[in-house]
């Protein structure tokens, strides 16, 4: 049984035909490359997966079973964690306050109920430091960390709260390369904990090195789905992406 199964998936935007008809399946702790051109359908893939759109046609199954109409957040609930490039996170808000956001710890005093601050700063650094994300200080605002940074506190309050499925749409987008460079560590982290990850980017070569799986979508069609183990270098998949050579 896959953790996500998708069967016949269509998608229109008025007259464009953004998906039409795509299979995708994603197994506990795997980690796949999502990739192709612009306008590909990859986000509206993505979109669909966290409940954000739903397919005018097609199946969506979940740990076997076959779901609905869902709002984002009941994705959420479910364990689908998706991570947008900008809309992660609130700027002005502190780094904890963002980790816990709608999901607050509350204590009680009295009849009196306040946000156990302390208790959600201590829980969001020790969760950031155990998946090794540097961040100086989790009080700061969001607004004063770079773009790397603000993807990893996403990233790791998915982990936190127990997400199964965890979605990134172009994190090495605009990202310096030390960053890069721990946001696949990160990702590395992540499956190993058997947390699967679908990972879009345009840079093969980030898609390469930690994804097992490729799947390249091509004007809302599904062109390749390959194995890294079956001897699929980057330069294959760049050479599918441009139609210079066949799946084997
Ligand atoms: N909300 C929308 N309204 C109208 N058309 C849309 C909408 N969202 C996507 N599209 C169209 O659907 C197609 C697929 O878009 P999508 O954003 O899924 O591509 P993508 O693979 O994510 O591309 P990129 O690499 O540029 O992010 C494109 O032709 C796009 O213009
Ligand atoms: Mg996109």
């Amino acid at each position: 049984m896959s953790l996500l199964e998708m069967k016949g998936i269509k998608k229109n935007f008025g007259a464009v035909q953004a998906l039409k008809g795509v299979d995708f399946q994603i197994e506990e702790g795997q980690v796949i490359g999502l990739l192709g051109d612009n306008g590909a359908g990859k986000s509206t893939l993505i979109k669909i997966i966290a409940g954000y759109y739903h397919q005018d046609d097609g199946v969506i199954k979940w740990e076997g079973k076959e779901i609905f109409c869902r709002t984002p957040a009941e994705s959420r609930q479910m364990g689908i964690e998706v991570v947008y490039q900008d809309l992660a996170l609130v700027n002005l808000l502190s780094v904890w306050r963002n980790f816990f956001l709608g999901r607050e710890i509350e204590t009680k005093k009295g009849i009196f109920k306040f946000l156990d601050k302390k208790k959600m700063i201590d829980i969001s650094r020790k969760a950031l430091q155990g998946l090794g994300i540097e961040i100086p200080n989790v009080n700061s605002a969001v607004a004063f960390l770079s773009g790397g940074q603000r993807q990893t506190i996403a990233v790791g309050r998915g982990v936190y709260f127990g997400a199964k499925l965890l979605v990134l749409d172009e994190p090495t987008a605009a990202v310096s390369l030390r960053e890069v460079e721990a946001i696949l560590q990160l990702i590395e982290e992540v499956s190993k904990r058997g947390i699967a990850v679908i990972f879009v980017a345009h840079n093969i070569y980030h898609v390469h090195r930690v994804a097992e799986r490729f799947v390249i979508l091509e004007q809302g069609i599904k062109v390749a789905d390959v194995k890294k183990s079956d001897g699929y270098s980057a330069e294959d998949i760049m050479d599918i992406m441009l139609g210079r050579k066949q799946v084997k």
